[in-house]
């Protein structure tokens, strides 16, 4: 990499999205290709750092040297991520995971009938909020995928799961968000606004983000 200012940091970086079985066949997902995740692990990399990445569905070969956990569900998610956040240094949370899941999963392809099917659907755990609860020294990175009020959606998420800083991408702008290869974010920490990106591929900006939380850890931040 050009520049190893990451050595001797854990990063556990999450991508893709989530998959909620609803019999053998078929499940709930959404339109996370990895990409941006895929990405920060990569940049994380490339900065020296001993990257973990937990990916759910994508669409995407993952990165070169990464250890790689696979995952399906929230669930699956939620068990992977809190078996390796307590030696983490920096956890960046990029996957898209499931709200909700089927309240039933069924053992036996659904049959159809000739009526209308209701399917009722639980929450799932928030993974970003239970490890927010339990941070010590981890800098805790989320994203916030919104389509309007980013600033106020994005500050609230950060309070409220306790991050260091929220990357916030407007999904309904055109080039942003889920599946294609840029992004446009902004980036908020506990203060407010710290950089609103412009519109450019994921990688450049995850190195971006990767440079942002180096220079605040450095700064002693975090936690
Ligand atoms: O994968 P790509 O195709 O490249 O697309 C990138 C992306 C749009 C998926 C990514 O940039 C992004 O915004 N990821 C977060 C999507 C999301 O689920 O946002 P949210 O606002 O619903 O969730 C906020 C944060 O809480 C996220 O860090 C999410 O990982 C986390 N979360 C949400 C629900 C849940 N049950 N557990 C969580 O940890």
């Amino acid at each position: 990499g050009q520049n190893q200012k990451l050595k001797g940091k854990k990063v556990l970086v999450t991508a893709g999205g989530t998959m909620e079985r609803l019999d053998p066949v078929r499940y709930l997902t959404n339109d996370s290709s990895g990409k941006m995740g895929f990405a920060v692990a990569e940049a994380a990399r490339l900065m020296g750092a001993d990257v973990t990445l937990v990916a759910g569905r994508t669409t995407e070969p993952p990165p070169q040297g990464v250890t790689v956990v696979r995952t399906e569900s929230a669930a699956d998610m939620l068990e992977a991520v809190e078996a390796r956040f307590h030696e983490a240094d920096i956890v960046v949370k990029a996957a898209a995971v499931a709200d909700y899941r089927p309240a039933q999963v069924h053992e036996q392809k659904l049959k159809k009938t000739g009526e209308r099917l209701v399917l009722e659907l639980e929450r799932t755990t928030d993974i970003l909020a239970t490890i927010g609860e339990r941070k010590t020294h981890q800098f805790l990175v989320g994203f916030a995928a919104e389509t309007e009020q980013l600033e106020q959606y994005a500050m609230d998420k950060l309070r409220r799961k306790h991050c260091d800083l929220i990357v916030a991408n407007d999904v309904s702008r055109e080039g942003a968000g889920f599946n294609g290869d840029t992004n446009a974010v902004e980036v908020y920490g506990p203060e407010g606004l710290v950089e609103a990106l412009p519109l450019m591929s994921k990688r450049a900006t995850a190195v971006r983000l990767m440079e942002l939380i180096h220079d605040r850890l450095a700064a002693g931040g975090g936690s």
